[in-house]
């Protein structure tokens, strides 16, 4: 058996039961792809969920708001994806009479659509003959044929591309679950940091296992570069008390107090969004005049952080804090375990 008709085989009995691979509508499938960029399954999952709910054909989305849309993404981080994707959705929605492209080259002509994303889309919804290669199957690729070559590099990512290519099934129908097979495989068994090659079906073919390599491959010599994030954080103030949660895990600073936060990529400088929800919901609040934007290097990311800071009136109750805020006294805040960055601000200002 070769190694596409292992993995064939391997599939239906590890896969995971995933929702957007029961479906053959292809706008679901692009908001998943688009969701999946960058974000685990486990994070992707609900949100995804959220979007068809409330969002349940193209039109729908076409005919939100901008803010809508956001707030549906809220927390999911790299806002730029929601305003790409919206943006998409209403030049499909009025431009092409709400008609998605069926290829990949169509796709590619679209806003946040790149090699990756359209060639999933082109598989998994219109079963193109196309192979799907994203960091799952550069590993796969990488270890099972002992590939050498640099991911990070163009040439490097030619030979995988034409690798994978070359290694679809024969019968186009199978294509697009082969190119699920090996993405899952990538994900479930031949993992990053311990891959199960005990139990792997592809062992005894596999140039990293028979040479111990699986930790060198696949060779990547870009380091991935420091990645900038853009953070709003929201010092919400009533009669001294400040609104602060813990942090849970799954992003940095795990375990540590901070304020309302908005990962305002795509929105920088502009009021986040949690105070347009208070103005909204008529909750007045007196805005302090801005602070500069704090820049805070971590070991693989470089924070801009800008910080807001509104105060309610003492003599009205306070509103409704988002899931897993509470307000603190001045005392527990300057106890609270916080990350620098906001215990500098805090002091510094004398907040
Ligand atoms: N990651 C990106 N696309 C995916 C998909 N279709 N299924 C599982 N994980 C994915
Ligand atoms: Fe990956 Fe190990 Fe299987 Fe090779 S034997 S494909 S390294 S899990």
């Amino acid at each position: 058996m070769n190694f596409s008709e292992m993995l064939l085989q391997w599939y239906p009995n590890h896969k995971r039961d995933l929702p957007w691979r029961d479906t053959n509508n292809p706008y679901y499938i692009w908001l998943s792809e688009i969701i999946l960029q960058q974000t685990r399954v486990k994070q992707g999952l609900p949100y995804y969920e959220a979007f068809i709910t409330r969002f349940p054909t193209i039109q729908d989305m076409a005919a939100a708001t901008e803010e809508e849309v956001m707030r549906t993404w809220q927390g999911l981080g790299y806002y730029s994806r929601a305003r790409n994707m919206h943006t998409t959705a209403k030049y499909i929605a009025h431009e092409l009479q709400g008609n998605l492209p069926t290829n990949k080259a169509e796709w590619l002509k679209l806003k946040g659509v790149g090699e990756y994303t359209a060639s999933a889309i082109a598989s998994f919804g219109f079963g193109e003959r196309v192979s799907v290669v994203d960091g799952n199957v550069f590993r796969v690729l990488a270890r099972f044929f002992g590939i050498e070559d640099d991911i990070s590099s163009i040439k490097g990512a030619k030979i995988f591309q034409a690798l994978a290519q070359t290694l679809l099934p024969a019968q186009d129908e199978r294509v697009s679950t082969y190119n699920q097979a090996i993405m899952e495989f990538g994900a479930l068994q031949c993992t990053p940091q311990k891959p199960d090659c005990m139990y792997c079906p592809l062992q005894a073919s596999c140039v990293a296992h028979g040479t111990g390599r699986q930790g060198e491959l696949p060779f990547k010599s870009l380091k991935t570069s420091q990645k900038e994030r853009f953070f709003n954080y929201t010092i919400l103030k009533h009669a001294e008390n400040i609104a602060m949660r813990k942090r849970e895990a799954g992003d940095i600073w795990t375990g540590l107090y901070d304020f309302i936060w908005e990962d305002a990529a795509g929105r920088q400088g502009e009021v986040p969004l949690c105070l347009d929800d208070l103005k909204n919901n008529k909750h007045y609040f007196r805005l302090l005049p801005a602070y500069a934007p704090v820049k805070h290097i971590l070991t693989h990311q470089t924070l801009f952080i800008s910080f807001w800071v509104a105060v309610l009136p003492e003599n009205l109750p306070p509103p409704c804090l988002p899931e897993g805020y509470a307000w603190y006294t001045p005392e527990k805040v300057q106890n609270l375990p916080k990350p620098i960055v906001i215990a500098q601000f805090l002091e510094k200002n004398g907040l």
